[in-house]
């Protein structure tokens, strides 16, 4: 409180500093504990960024900053200066925030200042509020900061609003724009496919654009991932240089514009993708673009990611602080292969491995078109009657009776045509009423800017938490991007689907949180292709990928950490790669949310025994694994090892991996990170197959958090797909 305090105190001083020394102007001062985000209205009443970087000591250095541009290399006046929300037609030649045509058909907008305010949120964090207006249009357009000074994390939106007599069209509609003066910038980006999720790809921007973006309508993710780590001056590293991590809160298409002008500043843009969705905004209705949200250090992507972790958690993430729960999944071991009779063993099995819950994937459902494979059955949510004749009830019952908690499988916002749902109707689907249909996995999306759709998607929900109270969990997939776009609803306001389809679905899953708002749900889409912090308000984790192979799990769960805390992050044994043994598989999952997708029966003896000891360690290390701070050690993307840590208060976890090592190859110390360097910290090896032992001559030892930081320990070796876990515990 008393930070927020000095806050708004430099905040008030900011812009009174500024109009003793330059008549007329404003100064509005964002600032985390490491960034300053600095904006200024200039003699023209327009407002410009003066300053995005390093927090500033003085307060009385503040009025040096000018809204003046940087000149052309030619000596030409270059630039009009970074305006804070630019405009198509007002004077700028580089890509617009906001573009709209006016009712009378004018395509210009200039923005003027109006006022700024600031207020404290719960929390270390404070709101600003910029308003401006158009001098000929009565249009307002309000920018909001969000500054979470601890996490160093700044979340910023846009709301657009005007009275004109006819409605106007934004063309354009961006959530923020943010600028940088830099020599170079270098881009990380996050691509992708089913089973190949966020793979790292590294550039330098040159002049021109680069956009990062996609329409896939029904979810953000899949061939490009809406996260990017920004290099400024230098390439990205984990451990130092100027960084900017960022991402945007919505489940569909997106769009991040890098533009480099003309004097090599950067301008980075984020929003909804205004492909295909020209927005006709009526007069007093408000548009409000998703949150861009964003990180600045100078510490590298280590830091900054550690900041997106400790917000999300605190902010952002359903249930962010909470428990987890540990599970066994069927999918993998029976697909849609079951009955009553298997799933009450597999009940059984889940308690005896020692895991919180049971839960129940695709297959169940489905009488007219049964579902026992994914060409059928999608959308009549009904016990199969002949796979589950008596029903849900019956098997949230059977778990109750092997001690573990039941979870299901749905994925409410789609419809195979073979279903009585598509035959009932067919006005809910999206779909081309005059072209062949385009299927994915043998299925369409239905049509949730229908207010009746979402009733009906909100009601596959209710109804089993209706008849089921104890059922504990929900995995909600979504398999199909939108093909055949055509919303039966929207009629000739086709151009509203992809915006209006989200907007649905969070209708839809603000109800459900609103009426419990306790149940946990993965958020899953073909694997990881939904895992945005927009539906992550109503989720409290999602599935990663399908691909559960130890080895590209690795440099999945990898990037996936540079943005989600890792207790968001579900991991789960299985079977893909046999050639990696059930230990590596384990100590691979054991770094994320934690769960098994695998029949016991294929395993030995012993390693059942290793995972039924390898959950019950993982439950007295949750503390640390789900809610400590996370260091990346040691990239796969960098060699043939890879290692990462969990640091808690009084202990920590080591994770080590040695992939595909080399012939003889030299082997490094792995450096610790995050400990404290005058603490002393024992060294333990857990995770061993039964009737092991470790091998190192570190087990067991003593060293300061000093010697761990700095000297380091040897815990790669050369043998192939080979992992090894390590406890570290403050010794008094
Ligand atoms: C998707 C999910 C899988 C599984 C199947 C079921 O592919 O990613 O985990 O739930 O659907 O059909």
């Amino acid at each position: 409180m008393k930070k927020n305090l000095f806050l708004l105190f430099a905040l008030l001083f900011c812009g009174h500093a500024v109009a003793t020394a330059q008549e007329g102007n404003e100064c509005i001062r964002i600032s985390t504990d490491e960034t300053d985000l600095i904006y200024k209205t200039a003699p023209n009443g327009r407002l410009y960024q003066t300053y995005l970087g390093k927090r500033l000591l003085h307060d009385a250095d503040l009025k040096h900053l000018s809204t003046a541009s940087k000149p052309g290399s030619d000596g030409s006046a270059g630039l009009q200066g970074f305006e804070a929300y630019v405009t198509a037609g007002g004077g700028d030649f580089f890509e617009p925030a906001l573009s709209i045509t006016h009712s009378d058909g004018n395509m210009s907008t200039v923005l003027k200042y109006v006022s700024s305010e600031v207020k404290p949120l719960d929390g270390n964090a404070t709101e600003t509020v910029i308003r401006m207006k158009d001098e000929q249009y009565p249009l307002e357009v309000t920018l909001h900061y969000v500054a979470y000074s601890d996490e160093n994390i700044i979340k910023t939106w846009t709301e657009i609003k005007h009275t004109e007599k006819l409605p106007v069209y934004l063309n354009q509609y961006a959530s923020s724009v943010v600028y940088f003066e830099r020599p170079r910038y270098f881009l990380n980006e996050y691509s992708g496919d089913w089973a190949k999720e966020m793979q790292l790809g590294s550039q330098e921007l040159l002049p021109g654009k680069k956009l990062l973006e996609t329409k896939l309508g029904t979810r953000a993710a899949m061939y490009m991932y809406p996260f990017f780590e920004l290099g400024l001056g230098e390439p990205v590293a984990e451990g130092q240089g100027e960084v900017v991590l960022g991402t945007i809160a919505w489940t569909g298409n997106y769009r991040f514009t890098f533009e480099v002008d003309k004097v090599k500043n950067l301008r980075l843009m984020a929003g909804i993708n205004p492909y295909a969705s020209r927005y006709e905004l009526q007069p007093g209705e408000t548009f409000v673009t998703p949150e861009f949200i964003f990180s600045r250090s100078d510490r590298g992507s280590g830091a900054a990611s550690r900041g997106f972790q400790a917000w999300a958690k605190r902010y952002q993430l359903k249930d962010g602080e909470g428990d987890r729960l540990t599970l066994l999944n069927n999918w993998e071991n029976t697909s849609f292969s079951f009955d009553e009779k298997i799933l009450s063993a597999l009940m059984k099995d889940a308690a005896h491995l020692g895991v919180d819950m049971f839960l129940l994937d695709d297959g169940w459902f489905g009488n007219k078109y049964p579902r026992n494979n994914d060409k059928a059955g999608l959308g009549d949510w009904q016990a199969m009657k002949t796979k589950l004749p008596h029903g849900v009830p019956f098997l949230v019952k059977e778990a109750k009776a092997a001690g573990v908690k039941f979870g299901i499988w749905i994925e409410p916002e789609m419809v195979n045509p073979k279903s009585s749902l598509a035959e009932e109707h067919p006005e809910w689907i999206i779909k081309l009423p005059n072209r062949e249909t385009q299927y994915y996995r043998n299925q369409l999306v239905l049509d949730l800017t229908n207010p009746e759709v979402q009733d009906f998607v909100f009601g596959v929900v209710d109804g089993l938490l209706t008849e089921n109270p104890d059922l504990a969990y929900f995995k909600w997939d979504c398999n199909s991007p939108i093909t055949n776009p055509y919303s039966p609803y929207l009629g000739e306001k086709q151009d509203r689907l992809y915006v209006d389809y989200v907007r649905g679905l969070y209708n839809v899953l603000e109800r459900i949180k609103a009426k419990y708002p306790d149940i946990p749900m993965m958020l899953c889409s073909g694997g990881g292709a939904r895992c945005d912090y927009g539906a992550l308000r109503y989720f409290t984790e999602f599935w990663a990928s399908d691909n559960t192979d130890p080895i590209e799990r690795l440099y999945i769960q990898w990037g996936f950490s540079k943005f989600f805390p890792m207790k968001a992050i579900c991991a789960h044994v299985t079977s893909w790669n046999r050639r990696t043994s059930i230990k590596f598989r384990v100590d691979v999952a054991m770094m994320c949310k934690m769960g098994f997708d695998i029949g016991l029966k294929e395993m030995t003896e012993d390693e059942l025994t290793f995972c039924k000891q390898a959950v019950a360690t993982y439950k007295e290390l949750k503390p640390t694994i789900l809610d400590g701070e996370f260091y990346r050690l040691v990239s796969p993307y960098e060699g043939n090892h890879t290692a990462v840590m969990s640091v808690g208060e009084r202990e920590a976890v080591l994770y080590t991996y040695n992939i595909h090592p080399r012939f003889a190859e030299v082997l490094y110390p792995i450096r610790l990170q995050g400990l404290d360097a005058d603490k002393f910290y024992r060294v333990e090896e857990i995770n061993l197959m039964p009737g092991k032992t470790s091998a190192f001559k570190e087990n067991g030892q003593v060293y300061s958090g000093d010697y761990l930081m700095t000297a380091g320990l040897r815990l790669f070796t050369t043998e192939d797909l080979s992992s090894h876990l390590f406890r570290l515990c403050v010794v008094e």
